[in-house]
């Protein structure tokens, strides 16, 4: 027998047991005497002691132990004379008797402790060495928690769990895909799903009217902390269903694991519609644990010959409360905040109702009457401090937006442990872009517009098309997009009438998406869902931003997988096999 116990769970209880433990070196302290080695697993750290009642083979094999040995220890269970209240094994020890060593370690090249002194690159690279680390242990604990709460609830609402395939064929909309050469179909190429959306559509054309699978997801674009190139969607359709009964469903499922796995309570979940995001909080996805509303000035703003706000299509404030003593540093410091090019405002005007009375940055175009009325949009009180930033005006309003995090935060008004979700809904269904002049689809293509919508999606005038609303939904908690979906289109020649809209020639639909719209013959039953990010979710209730350390083996910010070296280039021999040929030249 390897083990009796864990390292985590010894108690008073089990003085005097004779126990076995095995597990690797924490740390060792020699004091004297005494050498007092901390030996860890995966349930936590029991401190073995080795002092002159120890026999010569147990001293002989201590002197040479080093960090992170695998060991295996016999002994007797100890009250400790100190006792340690931080680890729940801190009223006892084990005196050793025996002692073996299992595996030697080399140095370890970061410290194995809560805080650790690794570069994220070198943790990154010897991440087995990390995950011995409790932050990472906790959060794939928490993840694993999530996964069982998630099968538990949907179980219980009879979705089925199935799986669909990672082999797929690639389309032309939504992100950039991962392609996999296929050996015996020369010069053809399988896709990764970025995610299993058609599939899942087939399968409520094939009856299956709950389904769900915790499914990993592929897409080809750029990382930030939120974003991993492989991630993992809660995957979620329903059959026979309106928007209401998506949004209880699921809300039932938010609830579900926000009860089970943080034991807290939410409420109903609000619905915002998506041009009251934008226009309130400058984003679709707002942080709604604080106020601090965008307020539009325009009207009081421009006409007062300040060139700037006169040539501005909007102009937009919010009101930083209690922040009217700021001094002239830090406005000029906000104002170099904005500018940065993650921000991208041309400057930052402001308004103080401080100590003094009004004074802002305008007050040569403005009378303190002026700048009264803004005060009273933006309900400011003496003692508050307004922001104005104008331009065009989405750009605009997100950069408010952005601004009103930062203020938040430096306010300390965005608590991690209080969570305000909400559903964003009625979004548009297309986007215009100007540069490739054509509409792309807001969310993805299969989503259905809203039904009083109908006859503007068949117009052919581009501003009709433009104001079509989609039924989807975004589930929104703390300005963090947790998840997303929409109630589909199983119609085929609105789904056609789709891809028109789209640009798609009736052959490319034909040949990009035949399958789903043959399917469309043959009896869809009116169908929706909903993909929820499971590692945003699993970070969200870990209380991180960066859903890095909640994937077991994540890649880097450049996509790089650094302990496994991959991407990594293949032998000539594979890509001959694979009627592959590269060009060198073009690669260095
Ligand atoms: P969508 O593209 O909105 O919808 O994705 C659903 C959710 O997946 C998460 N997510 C990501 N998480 C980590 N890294 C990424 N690169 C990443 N991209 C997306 C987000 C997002 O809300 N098939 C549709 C869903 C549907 O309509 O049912 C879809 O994939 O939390």
């Amino acid at each position: 027998m390897y083990r009796t116990h864990t390292c985590g769970e010894l108690r008073i209880q089990n003085k005097s047991n004779k126990v076995i433990l095995a597990g690797w070196i924490q740390r060792i302290r020699e004091l004297g005497a005494v050498t007092f080695i901390d030996l860890r697993d995966r349930y936590g750290i029991t401190q073995l002691v080795v002092d002159e009642k120890s026999t010569d083979e147990v001293k002989k094999i201590t002197a040479e132990l080093g960090r992170e040995f695998v060991i295996q220890a016999e002994g007797e269970v100890k009250e400790r004379t100190a006792k340690n209240s931080k680890i729940n094994t801190g009223d006892i020890e084990i005196a050793v008797d025996k002692i073996t060593v299992l595996n030697k370690s080399e140095i370890p090249p970061f410290t194995i402790e809560d805080n650790s002194d690794g570069g994220d690159d070198l943790r990154m690279k010897y991440r087995y060495l990390d995950l011995r680390r409790n932050p990472l242990k906790y959060a794939l604990t928490l993840r694993h928690r999530m996964a069982q709460e998630v099968r538990k609830y949907l179980d219980s609402q009879n979705f089925l769990e199935i799986e669909t395939p990672c082999l797929i064929k690639s389309t032309p909309e939504g992100a950039r895909d991962f392609v996999v050469p296929s050996r015996v179909n020369a010069g053809e190429f399988y896709a990764l799903p970025q995610s299993p959306q058609t599939f899942k559509q087939i399968l409520m054309v094939a009856g299956y009217d709950r389904y769900f699978q915790i499914v990993r997801c592929f897409r080809d674009e750029d990382l930030r902390a939120d974003r991993q190139p492989e991630f993992t969607q809660i995957d979620c359709e329903m059959s026979f269903v309106e928007q209401k009964d998506i949004l209880s469903m699921f809300e039932g499922l938010a609830k579900h694991l926000f009860k089970n796995v943080l034991n807290v309570e939410l409420d109903k979940v609000p619905q915002m519609p998506y041009a009251d995001a934008m226009k309130y909080y400058g984003s679709d996805k707002p942080d709604i644990r604080f106020d601090m509303k965008i307020n539009e000035i325009t009207d009081l703003a421009k006409n007062n010959g300040f060139s700037i706000f006169d040539n501005s299509e909007y102009v937009g404030a919010i009101c930083a409360k209690g922040c009217g003593a700021y001094t002239r540093k830090q406005t000029d410091e906000l104002t170099d905040w904005v500018k940065r090019p993650q921000t991208g405002a041309s400057g930052l005007i402001y308004i103080k109702l401080g100590e003094d009375g009004i004074k802002s940055s305008i007050d040569k175009f403005f009378t303190p009457e002026q700048l009264q009325k803004i005060a009273d949009r933006t309900e400011a009180q003496h003692g508050d401090l307004i922001l104005i930033l104008c331009g065009t005006k989405k750009k605009t309003q997100g950069q408010l937006g952005t601004l009103r995090l930062e203020m938040g935060n430096r306010l300390g008004l965005r608590n991690e442990n209080k969570f305000a979700p909400l559903w964003i809904v009625d979004f548009p269904l297309f986007e215009w872009d100007d540069e490739t002049q054509r509409f792309y689809a807001m969310h993805h293509p299969f989503t259905s517009p809203k039904p009083e919508d109908v006859d503007k999606f068949y117009s052919s005038k581009n501003e009709d098309i433009a104001n079509v609303n989609a039924n989807a939904y975004d589930f929104v908690v703390n300005g963090v997009e947790l998840g997303g979906g929409s109630i589909r289109i199983f119609d085929r020649k609105l789904q056609q009438r789709m891809f028109e809209i789209l640009g798609f020639t009736s052959e490319a639909a034909e040949s990009q998406f035949g399958f789903l719209l043959n399917a469309f013959k043959y009896g869809a039953p009116p169908h929706g869902g909903i993909a929820f990010g499971f590692d945003r979710f699993c970070a969200m209730f870990g209380g991180s931003d960066s859903i890095r350390d909640y994937i077991a083996f994540p890649k880097n910010n450049s996509g790089r997988d650094v302990m496994i070296d991959s991407p990594s280039p293949i032998d000539d021999s594979q890509l001959d096999e694979l009627s592959i040929k590269i060009d060198i030249k073009k690669q260095s």
